[in-house]
C-alpha cells in the first residue's frame, strides 16, 4: 500500500518522550511545553507562539482573543478542511464563502472585497495544500476596512512568502495571527497538536492566558480566574514529540519539494491533467500534491481514485464545498463554481516525507493506466 500521507519519525521522539515517562512529566507542565513553544517561534520568526490540543483549537482561540462574536462576519473559502470554519461559529458569527483561484485552489483575493461589509471583521485564508494565499493584496485589503486575518497555516506550513518590501514570510506570519496543526498527517506532528503564533504581544499573552483556564495564581490562595478560559494545553509527552519533530523540518520540506518535482516531471505533458501553480513571489512546501483532472484526461477523478485503489494506492479527493453542507447552507456567500468545479475534480496524490521515488513513478504509471 502506499499511503496518502504518514508521519516520519526519525529522530528524538523516542528519546524526548521516554524522558518524559522516566520523569513522570507526561502531562500540561513540563519544560517540553516552554520548549516546543520557543523552539517554533523561532523557527517562525515570530514574537509569541501558544501550543495548542489542536489546529481547530488554535482557530478558535485565534478568533476569541480577537473579540470576534455574536453579529460578526468572518470571510472564508468554502474549499478547505471543516476547521477552518467551524470555530467561527463556535464563537457565534457567521461565516462569509468566498471562492477558490483555478490553479492554486486557495482564496481568490479578487473576490473577497465585494463581499465585505460593516459586519465583517476578519478574513480567514487558508494555505490550502501547501499552497499561498496571495497575501500581500489581502493585507492591503486587510488595512483598507481594517480587517483581523487569521492564516490557517494547518497546511502552509514550511511555505514561504515574498513581500513586495522583499523580505520573506513564513507562512502564518503574515497576517495578525497564525494557526497550525500537528495532526498525524501534517509536516510535523505531535499525534494532535496545534499552535497560536502572533507578533502582537498583547494577543500572544491573551492567547496563553485564555488557552490555560484564564488561572490567576497568587499566593497561598486557590486559583481564581478573570476570564472564561479553556482547557487547550498540550501535555508535555506530545510537546517533546513535537520538539524532535522540528528539528528535522527542514529535511521534511525538502523531501516534500523533490516529490513534487518528479510527479511534475512525469504528469507536466498529459493531456487532461492540470498541474497546480505556484505564486511568482511564493515558495512552497506542497504539503499534499494536488492536481485536477480535466473532462478530456480520458477517466474521471472518481474513476481514477478507484483506479489507484485496486492498485493499493491511496489518494484523496478534494473537499467538499462546504457551503453546500447542511449546517452551513445558510451562510452569505459569493459565486463559489470554482471551488465546485474544483471539489468534483481535484486529487491529492501520496506525499508522506518518506515516500520513494519508485513509488512516485508506480503512482504515475497507474495514473497512465488505459490512457
Ligand atoms: C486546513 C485545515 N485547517 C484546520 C485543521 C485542523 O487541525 P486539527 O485536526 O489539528 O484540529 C486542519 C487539519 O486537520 C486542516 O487541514
Amino acid at each position: 500500500m502506499i499511503p496518502l500521507c504518514i508521519p516520519e519519525i526519525r529522530g528524538n521522539e523516542w528519546k524526548y518522550i521516554k524522558e518524559c515517562l522516566d520523569t513522570n512529566w507526561v502531562s500540561s507542565a513540563g519544560k517540553y511545553v516552554d520548549l516546543f513553544e520557543e523552539r517554533f517561534k523561532a523557527y517562525m520568526e515570530s514574537s509569541q507562539a501558544v501550543v495548542t490540543m489542536n489546529g481547530t483549537s488554535a482557530i478558535h482561540l485565534a478568533l476569541q482573543v480577537l473579540g470576534i462574536g455574536k453579529g460578526d462576519e468572518v470571510i472564508v473559502p468554502s474549499m478547505t478542511f471543516i476547521a477552518s470554519v467551524n470555530p467561527i461559529l463556535y464563537v457565534g458569527a457567521d461565516p462569509v464563502f468566498v471562492d477558490v483561484c483555478k490553479d492554486t485552489y486557495v482564496m481568490d483575493v479578487s473576490n473577497v472585497e465585494s463581499l465585505i461589509t460593516e459586519k465583517t471583521k476578519a478574513i480567514l485564508p487558508v494555505h490550502l495544500y501547501g499552497n499561498m494565499v496571495d497575501m500581500e493584496p489581502l493585507m492591503e485589503l486587510a488595512q483598507k476596512y481594517n480587517l483581523y486575518i487569521i492564516e490557517d497555516a494547518t497546511e502552509g506550513l514550511g511555505s514561504v512568502y515574498k513581500m513586495n518590501d522583499e523580505t520573506f514570510k513564513k507562512a502564518g506570519t503574515i497576517g495578525h495571527i497564525g494557526c497550525f496543526s500537528f495532526n498525524g498527517n501534517k509536516l510535523i506532528t505531535t499525534g494532535a497538536g496545534g499552535m497560536l503564533v502572533t507578533n502582537n504581544i498583547d494577543l500572544g499573552k491573551k492567547a496563553k492566558h485564555l488557552s490555560t483556564q484564564a488561572k490567576v495564581i497568587e499566593e497561598n490562595k486557590a486559583f481564581s480566574h478573570d476570564d472564561i478560559g479553556y482547557n487547550f494545553r498540550m501535555p508535555n509527552i506530545l510537546a517533546a514529540m513535537g520538539v524532535a519533530q522540528l528539528e528535522n523540518i527542514e529535511e521534511y520540506i525538502s523531501a516534500k519539494k523533490e516529490h513534487a518535482k518528479v510527479y511534475d516531471e512525469a504528469l507536466k505533458n498529459i493531456k487532461g491533467i492540470c498541474l497546480s501553480k505556484e505564486l511568482k513571489n511564493e515558495n512552497r512546501c506542497p504539503w499534499l500534491y494536488s492536481l485536477v483532472i480535466q473532462d478530456d484526461f480520458g477517466k474521471s477523478r472518481d474513476e481514477l481514485i478507484l483506479e489507484m485503489k485496486r492498485n493499493h494506492i491511496e489518494t484523496r479527493p478534494f473537499f467538499q464545498p462546504i457551503h453546500k453542507m447542511k449546517p452551513y447552507k445558510s451562510f452569505r456567500c459569493g459565486d463559489l463554481s470554482v471551488t465546485e468545479e474544483l471539489s468534483s475534480k481535484g486529487i491529492n496524490l501520496p506525499s508522506s516525507v518518506g515516500l520513494k521515488k519508485e513509488q512516485i513513478q508506480k503512482v504515475c504509471e497507474v495514473m497512465k493506466l488505459g490512457l
